[in-house]
């Protein structure tokens, strides 16, 4: 009678079929159902107890419950993230590529809590202790009464945490290490990390305790498996830098308790993270000013401005069909700015290579970009470099018009004051936000590409006979 029930899950989604298939309908990844024992909750209705409901005690919607309670980390770059500090009772997943710095970053903002007589728990299934100590040791935080436990049995952990005063912070590294004897699958499995998921929330909203959990990224940026995960905690960070990049940015992806549109940036060092509170000064520093086809732009992010420098390589295509690789931005947005360029200025780019980047790692998603993506585009196609102390923001309609972007005074104080002289910008803009930098309004991109090209004779002849 008792039959053993397996079922087939999709790693990604947590979809549930009764067959293996080769691809999930729910989220049409390819691969990723796996055979699992029966999903926890899914107890078969014969072996069900008949529990008679226990009556709630419903609440009126006002009332006067506490406003949810705040821990700050220490770490400013963290907080302003999380919009101010750890909230009590709340569950923070964080993810990020293997070695980009979760541990360090998770270790740096409980010593400093501890430090701050708060009880802090660290639990590590990944690494043994010995390993979390000498990392400790190495960023010079030994002294801080962290508890350590090299544990990966939710059952024992949670054991642990009941007992003494509840910690103010727990960290889990990592989720997918955690495996819980409530279901039957393998660690790291949807079921189980979701299981173990709930089990930890459910101790830190009846515990007030604040849980962080750090979670691992596939190739393609999730984190892994667990999208369910995702939508059961209450804000999800990233922590993300590029390859052979010292700066490490911290981004929300989602906040239910703050903003999720704050960066936080660091600097990875010998001595751990270290905080960039002025994140322009360091995006521009080894900056190439007088060579073509670099523009820098003057983007917001979150309630802060930050000024990147954009680069773009034009090139004739040796051969077969032209080659776009982009780093740092949108591809889409890309396309989009080569059409308009194509459509609506005459500069011919189909036949040309386009490599766009944006400097030190970082990922910019405004549209307010276009203004200087474009400007180094037709900056590299014709060899006129942009003036040194020009800054551009504006986004491009596939009209061929520059638009207006929010918080332009908040942009151009920035420039002024990293040095900048002067701004290219959307007509709409007025004029007394200057901030003393020499304004120049383009009305559309034809006047941008006029511009450069009035500077640069190679223009005529590198983007065909129209041009
Ligand atoms: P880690 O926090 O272990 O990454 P994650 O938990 O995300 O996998 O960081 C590992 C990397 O950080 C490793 O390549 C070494 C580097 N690192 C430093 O450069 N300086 C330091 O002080 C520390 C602790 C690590
Ligand atoms: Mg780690």
């Amino acid at each position: 009678m008792a039959k053993s029930h397996s079922a087939f899950v999709c790693q990604n989604c947590g979809a549930v079929y009764s067959r293996w298939q080769g691809k999930c309908e729910a989220c049409e990844e390819w691969n990723t159902i796996a055979e699992e024992a029966a999903a926890a909750g899914a107890v078969p209705a014969s072996q069900r107890t008949k529990r008679k409901g226990r009556s709630l005690k419903l609440e009126p919607l006002q009332g006067a419950s506490e406003e949810a309670p705040r821990t700050p980390s220490g770490i400013a770059e963290l907080d302003r993230v999380t919009g101010g500090g750890f909230v009590r009772g709340s569950v923070v997943l964080i993810g990020g590529d293997p070695g980009i710095g979760k541990s360090t970053l998770l270790i740096e903002a409980a010593a400093s809590l501890a430090k701050n007589k708060r009880r802090v728990v660290y639990v590590t299934g990944e690494e043994a202790i010995a390993q979390v100590r000498m990392r400790a040791e190495r960023l010079g935080l030994s002294a801080a009464p962290v508890e350590l436990a090299a544990e990966t049995n939710v059952e024992d952990i949670l054991a642990t945490l009941g007992e003494g005063a509840t910690p103010t912070l727990v960290v889990i590294d990592s989720i997918q290490t955690l495996w819980t004897e409530a279901v039957e699958s393998a660690p790291g499995t949807v079921t189980q990390v979701r299981a173990s998921t709930q089990a930890l929330l459910r101790f830190a909203k009846s515990t007030g305790a604040a849980v962080v959990l750090i979670g691992h990224v596939t190739k393609d940026g999730q984190i892994a498996g667990p999208r369910v995960v995702e939508h059961m905690v209450d804000a999800v960070l990233h922590f993300e830098g590029e390859g052979g990049h010292q700066f490490r940015v911290l981004r929300a992806l989602k906040n239910r308790f703050g903003p999720t549109d704050e960066i936080g940036v660091f600097e990875m060092t010998g001595e751990g993270l270290r905080e960039i509170d002025n994140p322009s000064a360091l995006f521009l520093s080894d900056r190439d000013a007088g060579s073509p086809g670099t523009a820098v732009f003057a983007g917001i992010e979150g309630t802060r401005p930050l000024l990147v420098e954009i680069q773009a390589l034009v090139a004739l295509t040796a051969l077969g069909t032209a080659r776009r690789a982009v780093v740092g931005l949108d591809p889409n947005r890309l396309s989009m700015i080569l059409a308009v360029l194509e459509a609506r200025c005459g500069v011919k780019l189909s036949g040309h290579d386009v490599y766009l980047n944006v400097a030190g790692g970082l990922r910019v998603i405004e549209p307010a970009a276009d203004l200087a993506v474009a400007a180094a585009l037709v900056s590299s196609l014709s060899g006129a470099a942009l003036p040194a102390d020009a800054v551009y923001f504006g986004e491009v309609s596939l009209t061929g018009a520059v638009r207006a972007v929010p918080r332009a005074a908040a942009r151009l104080k920035e420039a002024a004051k990293l040095g900048f002289a002067r701004a290219v910008l959307p007509e709409a803009v007025r004029q007394e936000a200057a901030e003393g930098l020499s304004l120049t309004t383009i009305p559309a991109l034809t006047a941008l590409v006029a511009e450069i090209a009035a500077r640069a004779p190679r223009l005529r002849r590198a983007g065909g006979d129209d041009a």
